[in-house]
């Protein structure tokens, strides 16, 4: 019996309605920053933040219908649920029950995972697999986050704060024959020797209580990072990733039609993009309108190329990522 390979039948996207421009920061927040500061570092001008009406759940259930239509399906036509985010809902149940819900199709099982930037490339590992073993058929992958309620919005977390943004991506994968649309691999890495340069501490399980006043006051609740050390791993390990799926399918760089990378910082990518001497226009970025949306920029980044005409059928397609964990990875599709 020949394996079944799957492939994206479609895409769909949502972001809250609500812009904050980088000069927001200062004029309404009073943090120490400048609209100049903030595009020359990361490209970002504005982003999305979640207003009182979203949730993760309610964001990917938009962007889930959007690419259920795309692809002619009903939320019934679905076997599975892969949750992508960093920023649930609620500590637990896990957000996919309430996007079920929300689609209506009780019994349907739903996984949700983390790893953070890199969320959105291991859902899709998954979802090919579960069609490659041939348990199910039709898989909806989702990446959503609302970074907006859990960040510093003073100076002390202005490194952090003016990169993230709100949205959600989703795609639905199905069962493909053809080679001509088809997910081709996915190279999956993870390495915690150096977790803690981009976390949110706590809550955490580990502590008795989870949180305390002190906690609150010391900021340990907002995410922290050593900038310059992540930066330094995503332009390292991006092209690793790629190259690793160039390698594995016998393909170069050449063959490349688009690359959608993960966008947490414009000049992460272009400086990857100038290591790899890939031509620019074969690389999509959106990070200047939605800054990182974390597991949510990939499929929202990937429907947007498709949207505008980059990316078309049987094009080939590398989407790669990079982000806390550390997590990193890449998948090769032909869309
Ligand atoms: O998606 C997950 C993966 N995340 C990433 O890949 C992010 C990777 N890192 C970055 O994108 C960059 O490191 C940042 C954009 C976060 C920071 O840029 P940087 O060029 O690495 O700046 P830095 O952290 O080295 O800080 C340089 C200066 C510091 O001031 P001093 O110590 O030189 O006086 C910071 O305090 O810039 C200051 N700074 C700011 N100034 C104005 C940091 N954030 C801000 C800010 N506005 N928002």
């Amino acid at each position: 019996m020949s394996v079944k390979r799957s492939r994206i039948l479609a895409l769909g996207g949502y972001v809250p309605s609500n812009v904050v421009t980088n000069h927001d920061f200062k004029d309404k927040m009073g943090i120490d920053t400048s609209h100049e500061w903030i595009l020359e570092r990361t490209g970002i001008e504005e982003r999305r933040w979640a207003g009182p009406d979203d949730s993760g759940a309610l964001m990917g259930a938009t962007a889930a219908r959007e690419a259920l239509d795309k692809a002619g399906l009903e939320p019934s036509d679905l076997d599975m649920i892969v949750y992508a985010t960093l920023s649930p809902d609620q500590n637990f149940p896990g957000t996919g029950v309430f996007v079920g819900r929300e689609l209506g199709i009780p019994g349907v099982p739903c996984l949700d995972i983390r790893q953070q930037c890199t969320g959105f490339i291991y859902g899709l590992s998954i979802a090919d697999n579960f069609i490659r073993a041939g348990q199910y058929e039709t898989i909806l992958v989702i990446g959503s986050e609302i970074h907006s309620t859990g960040l510093d919005r003073s100076t002390n977390g202005r490194d952090v704060t003016v990169i993230f943004g709100d949205g959600a991506g989703a795609a639905v994968v199905g069962v493909s024959d053809d080679p001509a649309h088809q997910i081709l691999s996915s190279h999956l890495y993870a390495d915690g020797s150096e977790a803690e340069i981009l976390w949110t501490e706590k809550p955490g399980s580990k502590y008795h209580p989870r949180i305390t006043a002190q906690d609150l006051e010391e900021g340990r609740h907002y995410p922290k990072m050593q900038g310059r050390r992540v930066f330094k791993h995503a332009v390292t390990r991006m092209p690793e990733a790629i190259k690793a799926g160039l390698a594995a399918n016998g393909l170069t760089m050449d063959d490349i039609d688009m690359v959608i990378p993960h966008q947490a910082n414009l000049r992460i990518n272009e400086f990857m993009t100038q290591a790899l001497k890939l031509p620019p226009n074969k690389v999509h970025n959106n990070i200047q309108r939605y800054g990182n949306t974390t597991a949510a920029s990939i499929p929202l980044c990937m429907h947007e190329a498709v949207e505008l005409g980059k990316i078309k059928p049987g094009d080939l397609v590398c989407l790669v990522a990079f982000g806390a964990g550390l997590t990193w990875g890449s998948v090769f599709l032909r869309y």
